[in-house]
């Protein structure tokens, strides 16, 4: 026998086997369903009569089957209130939490996210209730491929404002994160006479395979203490080069800014050998020690993609994103966004869009600036001068990670990453950002940015210690 029922709000599919007798078979099931969280704590059973009626069994059996698992701990009944799953139920404790890795790190510095526990929930409430609350029936009906205009209108605002960027809202297309608006633009230049990209290196490796899989091609370009080598974009390794994607605000991993000459050279070479410049300012909005360095849009319009995310400003989980494009490659790429996915989703754009306009998202990014800053502080000042540690600390201006690099002669990446996965740290080396093959020099990319506050202290510690700093918990 295999039953399925409904509970009062939730659908629960059970299977009892006969072989275990009605009222046992019944226990079990509900047993498991309870341990594996299909049934999560509070949620109401139904009343004895209505699930007697529903699974076939007389009332008393389902009665006697709630009230050996209400002995067990499994569930509470309160007169008048019915039979619930327990809040803590037997078990439980150590059985996995659904979303919760047992083999994840007892801390993360790694790169590439923020500290997701300081996203703006009350903030994002409240816009939602008044984003939905006056929205029209539309708002849940397919939507501009470009982006709803709300969102458009208030980016064009607010890029102009912080970053320098010069955009009318008829420039802007809202993608589903970076990785989108990269995808989009690789498959318009691998379509076309030039289909090659440029792109840093070291760099993300995911973000190549991004551009391969749209059918460019990809050539390194290599990074220094200035930034991207953008004076070599000129030369005749690169002549199939229609596109270059560069990070100028805070290179990743290496994390210096694009020098002047550099950005110079880079618009030079956009406008006099017509290629495209991808602007990836992914943590733009975080600049510690000076004003931001605005985009390299702002100073060539009409040779660069911008683009812009709310992944290093409120959560990766929402896939927001942000181009704004030179006017010839509007209708193009809205045409290819369309394609892929109509648009991206609608009502996140809304409450974005409310957020930026009521200031509420300055306000928000000024408080993760200066929460990070005290990171970027701490961490600089628990690894100490060269002199002292041994290490050097580069990229410290701004983003949410910083480049330590590791000094010939002394324990090398693979050896570090060991050291702290035995400690239960997570590090990432520079190791898989390289695309050219050789002798590269030794680095750890810590990202300050995702650890909960609770636990940034007691993870430098353990990283200190790592890196055979004094100081450090051994
Ligand atoms: C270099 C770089 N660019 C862009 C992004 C943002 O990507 P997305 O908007 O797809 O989350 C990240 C995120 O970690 C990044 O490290």
């Amino acid at each position: 026998m295999s039953k399925q029922w409904a509970t009062f709000g939730v659908d629960l599919h059970v299977e009892i086997d006969p072989a275990d007798g009605r009222r046992n078979g019944l226990e079990h099931a509900l047993r498991d369903a309870i341990r594996d969280g299909r049934l999560a704590p509070r949620t109401k059973l139904p009343s004895t009569r209505a699930l007697a009626a529903e699974v076939g069994m007389s009332r008393g059996t389902v009665s006697a089957a709630y009230d050996q698992l209400i002995a067990e701990g499994y569930l509470t009944a309160r007169r008048g209130a019915g039979t619930s799953v327990a809040d803590v139920t037997p078990g439980r404790a150590d059985s996995p939490r659904p979303g919760h890795d047992p083999a994840a790190p007892l801390y993360d510095l790694r790169p590439g996210r923020p500290d997701v526990t300081g996203f703006p929930t009350a903030a994002w409430l409240r816009a939602t209730r008044r984003v939905l609350g006056a929205a029209p029936a539309s708002a849940y009906d397919y939507g501009p491929a470009e982006g709803t205009a709300e969102l458009r209108g208030a980016l064009a605002e607010y890029l102009g404002r912080t970053r320098g960027v010069l955009a009318v809202p008829g420039q802007i297309v809202v993608t589903t994160g970076y990785v989108q608006a990269l995808a989009l633009l690789a498959r318009l230049v691998a379509a076309s006479g030039r289909p090659a990209i440029a792109m840093e290196d070291p760099g993300l490796s995911f973000h190549r395979d991004v551009v391969r899989r749209a059918g460019a091609e990809v050539l390194p370009l290599p990074v220094d203490e200035q930034g991207a080598r953008t004076d070599l974009l000129g030369g005749p390794s690169y002549e199939k080069v229609g596109a270059v994607v560069v990070t100028p605000a805070h290179q990743y991993p290496a994390g210096v800014t694009l020098h002047p000459a550099r950005r110079h050279a880079l618009a030079e070479w956009a406008r006099h050998g017509g290629g495209l410049v991808i602007e990836d300012d992914y943590d733009g909005e975080f600049r510690y020690d000076r004003q931001p360095v605005g985009a390299v849009q702002g100073m060539a319009p009409d040779q660069v993609a911008y683009i812009g995310t709310a992944s290093k400003t409120l959560g990766p989980a929402l896939r927001l994103a942000w181009l704004v494009l030179l006017p010839r490659l509007v209708g193009p790429v809205t045409d290819a966004k369309l394609h892929t996915d109509h648009h991206t989703e609608g009502l996140g754009q809304l409450v974005l869009a409310d957020l930026i306009r009521r200031h509420d998202y300055d306000r928000h990014v000024r408080s993760c600036r200066i929460r990070y800053r005290r990171r970027r502080d701490l961490l600089v000042e628990r690894l100490g001068p060269p002199s002292l540690s041994g290490v050097a600390v580069r990229g410290v201006a701004a983003g949410l990670h910083v480049l330590v690099g590791l000094p010939p002669g002394g324990p090398d990446e693979a050896e570090v990453l060991a050291r702290a996965a035995a400690r239960g740290l997570a590090l990432e080396g520079l190791a898989g950002h390289w695309h050219r093959k050789g002798d590269h020099p030794q680095g750890i990319i810590v990202g300050y940015g995702t650890p909960p506050e609770s636990a940034y202290s007691p993870a430098l510690d353990t990283l200190t210690a790592v890196l055979g700093i004094a100081g450090g918990r051994s």
